[in-house]
């Protein structure tokens, strides 16, 4: 890559080149020293996140030029597009209001002829209403029982953040009504859960932007079929939802008309866990906690479009990604959660931050010559620790980390609060300074070790300079996961602006899903009966490269 980045004067980014060879080369104890004043001057208490980049690898010159590269990417003009419904999704000719889905009053948002913000709460009290109208006993199954069981078939931004939520707010979860999610498109989750449910109380929800997405479709009919065969045809209908923009595919399945929900194209499908992509959420926890979770969104919302600089959360994330990736080589993150009902929150980032900013043409057109994206991956704390964590800390690849850490676990024991923190922070601790030889040959057990010691002594030393933020927060709640979420779409949506690229379209997985389409009628054309290993042979014969 021959460029550093689309944005910041080509002074501002040499000082910038210059310094990250610099800080490449400098040990983590010449880095970081005693660390007096560090976490003072680099953290940052928004909206209850206690944010701690002090493990990143800067130091004082840097952060300020890369403030200044922040200043230069002129954030608050593109926070202003976004929220005033600026077609800024320009390949799709569509704006990106998710803020708008938490918007807690205010006047008239108008884009074109419509009054989005009117839409948004028209459509919220009508999910509330049905949420009270399942939970409450109003809406039952054909049979007259109430509904149990709520399905949600959906993938990707259909099925991500809800699942997500749903696992991280169980604590939260309002009895009576169990939420399932069904998404793959081999059929696992629908069968299982269809040898375990009742039909005759269980709701299902197909979520579908589009409604013509293969894996949806595929498992909504899967379900349909066991609902058709249990409580008979004529009665599919009360044990189905459906929540989509496409009204003609929702006629076209049989959604009842009081039970179908609506979303915009100005939502993408990743941004929209706040729309009526929400509702397995809602009916999992109650519309009160559901509304807590778009008012913590909404609190960073806030703190997003009126904070300046330095004291913009969203800002300093992103500023720290690019440092990472554009100039200290460091293209995997991983999101490391010290919480296990965060356990899907990974997985959901994976498609905000990869489907969004995994492009390589930038806003004009033309090809990039930088590095976008982030590769993202991760699994809770501590369990990483006993898996991949050796790579973190011994690897060849230098990989920065976002360590979640809840000061009130579940079991609401201080003792269980400290030693997971002991766990993270001394994780992160590790990363950033390592253990040099001389430590390692200084530890008495080395030492007792004698010349075996010695001669292993390399295998023990610990590179450190490895980047990390910590977020804390006083407990996962509902309010709480929306900040923690709206505060990744915002580093999400600085990224792109850093690398001049669109985060709302997602091209790139359109064309996997046509072409699946397309190869369905040649897989049907594969002889069978002779064996799977044969029809194995042919099927890949038959869809390869030739
Ligand atoms: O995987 C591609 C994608 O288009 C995602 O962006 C989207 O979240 C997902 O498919 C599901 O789409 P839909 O909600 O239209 O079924």
């Amino acid at each position: 890559m021959s460029t550093l980045l689309p944005v910041g004067s080509p002074e501002l980014l040499e000082r910038l080149g210059a310094h990250a060879v610099r800080l490449k080369a400098l040990s983590p104890t010449a880095l970081y020293g005693a660390g007096q004043g560090r976490q003072a001057s680099y953290s940052l208490e928004v909206e209850g996140l206690l944010v701690d980049y002090s493990r990143q690898l800067i130091d004082e010159s840097v952060w300020r030029e890369l403030l200044e590269l922040g200043a230069q990417a002129n954030v608050p003009a593109a926070v202003r597009a976004m929220y005033t419904g600026v077609p800024i999704n320009h390949t799709e000719q569509r704006p990106a209001l998710h803020v708008a889905l938490r918007d807690r009053g205010g006047g008239p948002l108008q884009v074109g002829d419509t009054d989005v913000r009117e839409l948004v709460h028209a459509e919220r009290a009508k999910l509330a209403a049905f949420v009270l109208a399942v939970r409450g006993g109003a809406r039952r199954g054909a049979s007259g029982e109430r509904f149990t069981d709520v399905v949600n078939v959906g993938i990707g931004g259909s099925d991500l953040g809800p699942v997500m939520a749903v696992e991280a707010l169980k604590d939260y979860a309002e009895p009576g009504v169990a939420v399932h999610f069904v998404s793959n498109i081999d059929g696992t989750e629908a069968v299982d859960l269809i040898a375990r449910l009742n039909p005759a109380t269980t709701l299902v929800l197909i979520c579908s932007k589009t409604f013509t997405t293969l894996e949806t479709l595929t498992n909504a009919r899967r379900m349909r079929a066991w609902i058709a065969t249990a409580m008979g045809e004529d009665n599919v209908a009360a044990h189905f939802a459906a929540v989509s923009t496409n009204h003609p595919a929702m006629d076209a399945f049989g959604v009842a008309a009081d039970a179908r929900f609506t979303m915009w194209d100005w939502v993408g499908g990743r941004y929209s866990l706040w729309s009526a992509v929400g509702l397995a959420v809602e009916l999992a926890i109650g519309t009160a906690h559901f509304e807590s979770l778009l008012d913590g969104a909404n609190a960073i919302d806030r703190h997003f479009a009126n904070t300046e600089g330095a004291a913009n959360l969203p800002l300093v994330l992103a500023l720290l990604s690019v440092w990472n990736g554009n100039f200290l080589g460091c293209h995997s993150h991983a999101v490391l959660p010290y919480a296990q009902r965060l356990h899907r929150l990974p997985a959901y980032l994976q498609q905000l931050t990869m489907e969004s900013n995994g492009k390589s043409v930038a806003r004009d057109g033309q090809q990039v010559s930088w590095h976008t994206g982030t590769v993202i991956w991760g699994e809770p704390g501590s369990n990483g620790q006993h898996s991949f964590f050796e790579l973190l800390h011994q690897g060849t690849h230098r990989i920065a980390a976002d360590f979640l850490l809840p000061y009130e676990g579940p079991t609401g024991e201080l003792a269980d609060s400290i030693l997971t923190a002991s766990n993270a922070l001394a994780q992160a601790n590790a990363l950033a300074r390592g253990r040099t030889l001389e430590q390692v040959l200084a530890d008495p057990k080395v030492k007792a070790a004698g010349a075996a010691g010695v001669a292993f002594a390399p295998h023990r030393v610990h590179p450190g300079g490895r980047p990390s933020t910590v977020i804390a927060f006083e407990r996962l709640d509902p309010a709480t996961l929306g900040k923690l979420i709206a505060l990744y779409e915002h580093r999400v949506y600085v990224e792109s602006l850093l690398w001049g690229i669109n985060p709302f379209d997602q091209w790139g997985v359109e064309l996997g899903k046509v072409q699946a389409e397309a190869l369905v009628p040649v897989l049907q054309a594969v002889p069978t009966g002779q064996g799977a290993m044969r029809w194995l042979h042919a099927a890949l014969q038959a869809t390869g490269l030739g």
